[in-house]
């Protein structure tokens, strides 16, 4: 199969990176001369596991770059659109990207062509693609638009466009139903899992993938409503965490005995300080704006937006109280990017507390394994250094906040960070510790939905003269 993907961002590269792993010949066009030469080179633009290698094999053989979409979508059957849809003034989704690319691969079909929507896009996205190829002058039966949407998380995007949990197609015409099986037919006859030098399959994983085959609207609207679900997982758990501390439960207990229920299952019960990231907060204003303008009010939806803002300044309470003011102290952060396992810091939680720590008159000493590059520009002339390590990080602070869940924070040495510490407290905003351990090792510490973990003061007192001794 020829596949043009429009656009190299998180999803077009990884979409086109993984087509040509498929063994589909693919040309992926962007208007960045400067990304497309480094992608030339083998240089890869994010931080993403797996990416660099698939970009190996394929780079310049079966994967190539272009800056022209009309080249790319004369080469190719089927036109993936993967270009931004970032959020507009208001909240809506901008499709100006989607619209003028769209009237790009109009200006240059020239036989039959599938075009596929991969970015997010809000309900009936398709019918104004479709509109704007007639604009064009281009008639039924020369071209069909589909939606794919894709699921994958940021971190582990080539296992999850890989290993999927199913494949979506939205497609209302028999003809392109079947170019959409074609571009998938490697994964859905399981043909692709038995090649010696597959990628390795997560524990996880159930292959063959299924392929759901809905109309186009449904396919938009599941992409939507599947983030938006998620979302509302995270904030449920964040709102029983709270009702945990209120109490005096502890919310991984909680998310256990709930998690273990199938209907409920345990992932996305993790709570914490909310999320972020370049898609849940976005689909999220975007979904209820959307169904608001089709006259569904989606209330549910404003509430946990509502719970997730929360939940950021629930931290920061936590860590007033911990350190009762923050003007002059010396606070070691954690976690910048917006989760574990990847170097994106946007809409990060943990960004929006360091800025408010920051405007507290706090100073931040920062380290995130992969984020520190891009979080940098965020806080120009800002009373923020960052460091190489965790153990750099917190040398003298008044105390430490995990703010990233980041595995390699749930590994760190107690004993060495208690002693780099001026104060022994912790403000954990992602469960990374056992409270009964920080209880035996005698730190002062808070964390998400679990009673605090405040040594008496005898103890205190006499580990302070021991560190005064030592
Ligand atoms: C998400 C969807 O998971 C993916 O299917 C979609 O294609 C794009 O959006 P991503 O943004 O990469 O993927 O991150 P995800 O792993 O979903 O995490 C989103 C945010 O929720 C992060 O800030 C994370 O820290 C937070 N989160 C996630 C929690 O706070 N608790 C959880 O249990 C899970």
């Amino acid at each position: 199969m020829r596949i043009a993907v429009i656009g190299s961002g998180y999803v077009g590269l990884v979409a086109a990176a993984c087509f040509a792993e498929l063994g589909h010949h693919v040309i992926c066009a962007d208007n960045d001369e400067k990304k497309l030469a480094a992608l030339r080179r083998g240089e890869i633009p994010i931080h993403e596991e797996l990416l660099p290698e698939l970009l190996e094999r394929h780079r310049n053989k079966n994967l190539t770059f272009t800056n022209s979409v009309p080249d790319a979508v004369r080469a190719s059957l089927a036109i993936f659109i993967a270009v931004g849809t970032p959020p507009g003034e208001d909240g809506e989704a901008d499709l100006s990207f989607v619209e003028s690319v769209s009237r790009e691969i109009a200006g240059a079909i020239d036989e039959y062509k599938v075009i596929i929507e991969k970015s997010t896009v809000p309900v009936y996205t398709n019918e104004w693609i479709k509109h704007v190829m007639s604009l064009n002058g281009l008639s039924h039966g020369e071209f069909d638009v589909a939606s794919n949407p894709e699921f994958l998380r940021e971190g582990t995007a080539v296992t999850d466009f890989l290993f999927p949990d199913r494949i979506v197609v939205g497609a209302d015409t028999v003809r392109s139903v079947d170019v959409l099986r074609e571009v998938y037919r490697p994964m859905t006859d399981g043909s692709y899992y038995s090649r010696p030098n597959a990628i390795p399959q997560p524990d996880a994983a159930k292959v063959p993938p299924q392929m759901i085959v809905t109309s186009t609207k449904s396919a938009e609207l599941i992409k939507h409503a599947s983030n938006a679900f998620l979302a509302m997982k995270i904030s449920f758990i964040n709102a029983v965490a709270n009702v945990c501390e209120s109490v005096g439960a502890d919310v991984e207990q909680v998310k256990e005995g709930m998690g273990a229920d199938s209907r409920i299952g345990s992932r996305f019960l993790n709570p914490g300080i909310g999320y972020g990231g370049s898609c849940f907060p976005k689909d999220l204003q975007a979904f209820r704006l959307v169904a608001r303008d089709f006259g569904c009010e989606f209330r549910l939806l404003d509430e946990v937006m509502a719970i997730n803002e929360e939940q950021r300044q629930r931290f920061l309470r936590k860590v007033r109280r911990a350190l009762w003011t923050l003007s002059g102290k010396r606070v070691a952060v954690l976690g910048l990017a917006f989760k574990g396992g990847t170097d994106d810091v946007r809409e990060s939680p943990a960004v929006a507390i360091v800025q408010s720590l920051l405007q507290g008159g706090c100073s931040v000493i920062a380290y995130d394994p992969a984020a520190m590059d891009r979080a940098r520009h965020l806080f120009p002339n800002q009373a923020i250094t960052f460091e190489n390590s965790a153990y750099d990080a917190i040398a003298g602070a008044d105390a430490m906040l995990v703010l990233t869940e980041w595995e390699e924070f749930g590994a760190l040495d107690l004993d060495r960070i208690k002693s780099g510490l001026k104060y022994p407290i912790i403000v954990d905003g992602r469960n990374m510790f056992d409270p009964e351990i920080m209880r035996q090792k005698d730190f002062i510490y808070y964390s998400i939905g679990r009673p605090d973990v405040v040594p008496d003061k005898k103890t205190r007192v006499a580990a302070a003269a021991q560190k005064t001794r030592t």
